[in-house]
């Protein structure tokens, strides 16, 4: 499978941070990020078959991760920052172990090294068969619930916002991908190999991947640390922008003293 020409943003200027979205979103999900584009420079794609790349039915994590090291190099970018939501975090993993030496950072949010149970496994294939037979919509109504949070199920622009989202992908290509997130590896045998500093993101109220997967994954990283956001729900960037983007921040400014440090003489 060859692949796939990405749609994307590129923002801002300096260091390089590729942000990498989750299902069944798309590079949208990162507009409360964009005032980051301040001080780096934000490369955001639509993962293949998601928003405005083209419809796609080879759906595993590792092909969407080659399309992004491809995005990369199209646009002459060498090493960079990565910062993976959930699904996202899933082809970070994937590109990290595709080409290690390009990963200066990780933004692992929302995510988990973990496959899938079968029995997730089964339901993904159920409602992968629902959404070829009825379209997009029980698609929304699955995801939905285990996006966000009770509080931000009540706020009318994020859920417009995430409903949009949703509804603007191809529904052939959501089931494909949900095929391909039931195939994706376990990573927890090559999490030592992670070596560059990883900053994990992670909700308190996640509904969709409970916060103990990003304890197992601070535990684990030989570099990482954790950011709990209060309150948050899955889409932890989107409901609490101003604490996700100062936690953020804070890594960005970190990475830069290093790599000061580690040019000078
Ligand atoms: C996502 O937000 O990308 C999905 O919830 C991930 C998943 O379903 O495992």
């Amino acid at each position: 499978m060859g692949i796939v020409e990405l749609a994307y943003d590129d923002l801002g200027a300096g260091t390089p941070w590729v942000f990498l979205h989750g299902f069944p979103l798309t590079r949208m999900l990162w507009e409360p990020q964009h005032v980051l584009a301040g001080e780096a420079r934000l490369v955001l794609p639509d993962l293949r078959g998601h928003g405005g790349s083209p419809p796609n039915t080879h759906a595993t994590m590792d092909a969407m991760a080659r399309d992004v090291l491809a995005l990369c190099d199209t646009l002459g970018i060498e090493r960079f920052g990565l910062v993976g939501l959930s699904m996202g975090g899933y082809v970070a993993f994937e590109l990290h172990r595709l080409a290690p030496e390009r990963v200066t950072r990780m933004v692992l949010a929302a995510t988990q090294a973990e496959p899938d149970t079968p029995e997730a496994a089964e339901g993904r294939e159920r409602l992968a068969h629902q959404v070829d037979k009825d379209g997009i919509e029980p698609l929304l109504d699955a995801f939905l619930p285990k996006l966000l949070s009770p509080r931000a199920l009540a706020d009318e622009a994020i859920v417009s916002k995430v409903r949009a989202m949703v509804l603007s992908n191809d529904p052939e290509a959501m089931a494909a991908t949900l095929r391909g997130m039931a195939r994706r590896v376990d990573q927890r045998p090559r999490l030592g190999d992670i070596t560059c500093p990883v900053l994990i993101v992670h909700g308190e109220v996640d509904g969709a991947i409970p916060l103990a997967h990003a304890q197992a994954l601070e535990r684990t990283l030989p570099r990482a640390r954790l950011a709990e956001v209060e309150e948050a729900g899955h889409l932890v960037n989107l409901e609490v922008p101003e604490a996700f983007n100062a936690t953020l921040r804070g890594f960005m400014e970190e990475a830069l003293v290093e790599d000061a440090l580690q040019a000078s003489p």
